[in-house]
């Protein structure tokens, strides 16, 4: 019987392979980081075959698990770090250049010149998203005049061009489908949100051909079959694919306008069901689109606001500072001591999203003295994390002019005890934890099974998702406020 679904979580850091049963439970899983690279200042690559490599190694890895035979794989589900852009050679399916990572501020120059031109009304109308190089836009452009004989590829409609999702369906399907599915697209400044396909103003203002685009397809319908993978058979359906944040709304059983989720991963993002409504911020949040289900399905949207370091701090903590050994080391580190006493770091390591908007700003840490230690640093870290979510979830309060429901917190980070209490306390609101903090990946893995029938709709995956544990407030308003007042002080002189 066919009746597990194998799914994909390309993430900025590594790439996650693992099988679902048909209960919902993840049976297996792996992981295999790739390197980053950081050619400038400010800039972020990835190689795209190092990207590809992960994951095929990832899924012959999660096979040697034996759960299951490749046979009994119903469906594949693909979720993946969102705005990542790549070119690739439509003959050979071989990028034609390093891809530019999300987080890369190369192109803000370029925005900045569209912001004063006047340009960003019609950007947020149309696509829902600020000016801003963190979308895929002004990478693509940047890619189509600085890669090396891309013109005459171009002129011989050789170029094939597209966000993670798509460079993946490409090499799993041997160059059969070109597609990507309408929450990733929303990620590219080029999509009509409304009507769910490439926009011609969006297209000439970045000046992207429309012909080397992906075909936007739903996220939950049969898009593309494996061709020629190593150690899948071939005709498996490629049947769910979302951007990582939607597909971790969708595996926190979001499904319900004004539920909303927070998710720990390099980047921290809060999304939340806005239903059929494109809710437009008036705070600098972005509007998305969540999914589509099945053909003709209607979409349904997002209001999103993403702080671009949350376990990346942590990582460098790691891997620069030298403070700790491996990530998880964090909260025991932290809870040697009372609180932060002082010291702020306000990690815009890579500029500042949401709500701020400042690709230029770096990173601060301040408030030091001879009594600080590698304890505070730590505690000062966790506090950041929590402290960036609470300034993008009063925004979103703001914009809704009304309290939110609990918030549904996943992600790696999220196993983290010590920084969901602060989470609860410096938003004065509970947070939910659920019984699998997958949730990227258990979102894939429903959009898949969904896509070919394993389940019968929405209704039967909200009976999967459990919670696991809630963080209540325990600490008084005042305290907050005072811990919030610092915070904003550091974060000003930061954005100077
Ligand atoms: O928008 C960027 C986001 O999709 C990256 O997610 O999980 O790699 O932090 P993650």
């Amino acid at each position: 019987m066919k009746d597990f679904v194998l799914a994909i979580d390309q993430g900025t850091t590594g790439s996650t392979v693992a099988l679902m049963d048909g209960r919902g439970r993840i049976c297996a899983s792996v992981n295999y980081e790739f390197p980053q690279h950081f050619p400038q200042p400010g800039w972020v690559e990835h190689r795209p075959a190092d990207i590809w490599h992960s994951v095929e190694k990832g899924i012959r890895a999660v096979l040697r698990k034996r759960v299951c035979t490749p046979a009994q794989i119903a469906a594949i589900g693909i979720t993946n770090q969102r705005e990542t852009t790549v070119l690739w050679d439509r003959d050979t399916g071989e990028a034609l250049n390093n891809a530019i990572v999300w987080q890369c501020r190369r192109t803000s120059d370029f925005t900045e010149s569209l912001k004063s031109a006047g340009h960003e009304k019609m950007v947020r109308r149309k696509a829902g998203l600020v000016l801003d190089p963190y979308f895929s836009a002004s990478k693509f452009r940047w890619l189509l005049q600085n890669t090396r004989g891309i013109g005459r590829k171009l002129r011989a409609g050789k170029v094939a061009g597209g966000t993670i999702d798509s460079y993946l369906i490409w090499q799993l399907s041997a160059g059969d489908a070109h597609v990507t599915d309408v929450s990733n697209a929303s990620r590219t400044s080029l999509m009509d949100l409304k009507r769910c396909d490439w926009d011609s103003e969006l297209l000439d203002l970045f000046e992207v051909p429309g012909s080397i685009l992906p075909r936007v397809v739903p996220s939950s319908a049969v898009l593309a079959h494996t061709k020629g993978v190593k150690g899948l058979p071939d005709g498996i359906p490629i049947a769910g694919v979302a951007g990582d944040q939607q597909a971790a709304l969708f595996g926190q059983a979001c499904f319900t306008p004004g539920d909303v989720k927070c998710t720990y991963g390099t980047g921290s993002f809060i999304v939340m069901n806005t239903g059929d409504k494109v809710l437009q911020s008036r705070s600098r949040l972005l509007s998305t689109l969540a999914w589509q289900l099945g053909e003709g399905g209607k979409p349904v949207y997002a209001l999103e606001g993403g702080a671009f370091i949350c376990g990346a701090a942590v990582q460098w903590l790691r891997d620069e500072l030298q403070i700790i050994k491996s990530a998880p080391e964090i909260e025991a580190l932290a809870r040697q001591v009372e609180d932060h006493a002082g010291v702020e770091f306000v990690p815009a390591l890579t500029g500042l999203g949401a709500p701020h908007w400042a690709p230029e700003a770096r990173g601060s840490l301040t408030g030091l003295t001879r009594g600080t230690g590698r304890a505070h640093i730590a505690r000062a870290t966790l506090d950041a994390m929590a402290l960036q979510n609470a300034d993008i979830l009063l925004a979103m309060e703001r914009d809704l002019g009304k309290r939110m429901k609990p918030l549904r917190v996943d992600g790696g980070a999220a196993a983290n005890n010590l920084l969901m209490q602060i989470q609860a306390d410096i938003l004065g609101r509970k947070l939910i934890r659920p019984k699998v903090i997958e949730t990227t990946v258990a979102g894939a893995c429903y959009l898949a099974g969904l896509g070919v029938g394993m389940w019968s709709g929405v209704g039967e995956i909200r009976k999967i998702w459990e919670a696991e544990q809630e963080f209540r407030v325990q600490i008084k308003p005042a305290r907050r406020r005072e811990r919030l007042a610092s915070w904003q002080k550091a974060l000003e002189r930061t954005l100077l």
